[in-house]
């Protein structure tokens, strides 16, 4: 049996995790919104139309935080369309993803949404179609407290007190020619800045996320976050990152050691970000918001794919069924967001219902979780506290990583990938939370962790999500096919952990103060 050892001390940190890197995200795309959130008529909606249903997985999941409306989508939108009384709103065309948007839910819908799911609300302004005058007009429609045009108009549609949003993300994917009027850096650094100014005079208390690449894989990338954040670095507290893994190559081994790429991507933008506070001698920092990152490859469609499917309203698009295998790739993902707490102050899993996500409905019928709605449930639970560094000792093994999305098609060689991808959080109350990966799709992986600074520990809780077969999914008709069970065996003597874990498993683990 393969042997990982740990050292771990209480007192070496990371950083403590910003509550918002447990956020996700609600897009104006395909069954998110419509048949997923909100669904009228639906035998568990409340009378705003809310499925109650999803609700209470969307409580069990544990976001924090959540973006919307978009994604590409909002790169077109008029918030305009979504405000105000519904039997008068537009239905327009949405160049994002080839449908119909009637606009019966918009900015007011989704804050009471957020309120009923508890959780924060993040919003991203048009920056693509628009500019800063509709930006800051939002700003004023949500934020302002009344005595003028755009706050009075918030208080006569039935929302009296501002909403009071802190987060807002300046575009989506500016850098993308899939996007509707892409930029170059130059020019929507510019607009970017000019948007921000405008937004934090009307509310001071904002907190603005500048695009940074749509992903690593950009022929722009590293030049594109330059550019930008010379132009904002003082008007924006935080750059975008967005990652989706895939698995093209039907390369187990190559999929799991993926989110290894993601640790060097976040590595590189706080690198390029800290370069460009250097230049200005500034003590400035900039933080990274990773506002979409998930696995998602089958269900990509190209857009002339989506022309000959017409206009329809919410069709069942990017519906990606996930397995255990994506599962255990999306654990991988959520370690390195923890073992980066230091500079990731927010993370957005994109997304959350129907589209690329951990809970799945049926339009009228059942919701169910996904096998990814597991790691991240722990995640959530388990990833709150101070994030602790972990010194590893274990085999690794060589991956070649290929990624066709973007405009660069190219392999990424991984030569060094632990089969042990671990994370270490020290909690509040003295316990001590390990989410642990083991890699090795054959052998069982004997985990010895030496842990200092806590006393002595007692086991609360330990689960594993495995299955025998990589390919299980959950669906409607066997809803619970992957689905955690207890880990065993777990043996504790102080502050000396041995952990035996199954081959290709994530597992939890919560300590506790004996
Ligand atoms: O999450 C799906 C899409 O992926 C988003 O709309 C876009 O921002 C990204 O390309």
């Amino acid at each position: 049996m393969r042997q990982a050892h740990v050292l771990l001390d209480r007192d070496f940190t990371i950083g403590d995790t910003d509550p918002r890197l447990f956020g996700a995200f609600v897009e104006h795309l395909g069954r998110c919104v419509y048949g997923g959130i909100f669904e009228p008529g639906h035998p568990s909606a409340d009378e705003r139309g809310f499925r109650r249903d999803v609700l209470d997985l969307v409580r069990e999941l544990g976001p924090t935080i959540m973006r919307y409306p978009g994604g590409n989508f909002v790169s077109g939108y008029n918030w305009e369309d979504g405000i105000g009384p519904i039997a008068q709103r537009p239905r327009r065309l949405d160049l994002a993803w080839f449908s119909t948007e009637p606009n019966t839910f918009g900015t007011n819908e989704f804050v009471d949404w957020c309120r009923a799911a508890q959780v924060e609300p993040m919003l991203a302004v048009n920056l693509g179609t628009r500019d800063g005058d509709a930006a800051r007009n939002l700003v004023e429609y949500c934020n302002h407290p009344g005595g003028t045009a755009w706050s009075e108009l918030r208080r006569q549609h039935g929302w009296d007190q501002p909403h009071d949003i802190r987060f807002w993300c300046l575009g989506n994917e500016m850098d993308g020619p899939w996007q509707m009027e892409s930029k170059t850096a130059a020019e929507y650094g510019r607009i970017a800045v000019e948007a921000a100014k405008m937004m934090r005079w009307i509310d001071p208390r904002i907190e603005l996320a500048a695009c940074g690449s749509s992903g690593r894989n950009m022929p722009t990338f590293g030049a594109w976050e330059e550019t930008v954040l010379e132009h904002t670095f003082d008007h924006v507290e935080y750059i975008s990152l967005h990652t989706y893994i895939n698995d093209y190559q039907g390369d187990t081994r190559a999929l799991l050691a993926a989110p290894d790429l993601m640790d060097r991507f976040i590595d590189e933008v706080v690198a390029i970000a800290d370069a460009v506070a250097a230049k200005r001698r500034s003590p400035k920092r900039i933080m990274l918001s990773f506002d979409e990152w998930n696995v998602w490859y089958r269900t990509r469609r190209t857009r002339a794919a989506r022309v000959k499917e017409g206009w329809p309203v919410a069709p069942p698009i990017l519906e990606e069924i996930y397995s255990m295998q994506d599962a255990l790739a999306f654990g991988g993902m959520c370690i390195t967001l923890l073992n980066h707490a230091d500079r990731v102050k927010a993370a957005c899993l994109a997304q959350l219902v129907n589209v690329i996500a951990p809970i799945m409905t049926e339009t009228g019928g059942a919701a169910w979780r996904q096998t990814i709605f597991h790691p991240f449930a722990d995640f959530s639970r388990l990833g709150r506290g101070s994030v602790l560094r972990t010194r590893v000792e274990c085999d690794t093994f060589a991956a070649n990583y290929y990624d066709p999305r973007g405009t660069i098609d190219q392999y990424f060689p991984i030569p060094a990938a632990p089969h042990l991808k671990l994370a270490a959080v020290a909690d509040a109350r003295g316990g001590l939370n390990l989410l642990l990966l083991n890699r090795d799709l054959q052998g069982e992986l004997s985990v010895e962790i030496s842990a200092r600074g806590f006393g002595a520990l007692a086991l609360a809780q330990a689960q594993q999500l495995r299955h025998d077969d990589l390919t299980a999914c959950n669906t409607a008709a066997a809803p619970q096919r992957v689905a955690p069970a207890a880990l065993k065996p777990v043996s504790i003597d102080g502050e000396r952990i041995r952990l035996t874990l199954a081959p290709a498993s994530w597992n939890a683990v919560q300590l506790v103060p004996a």
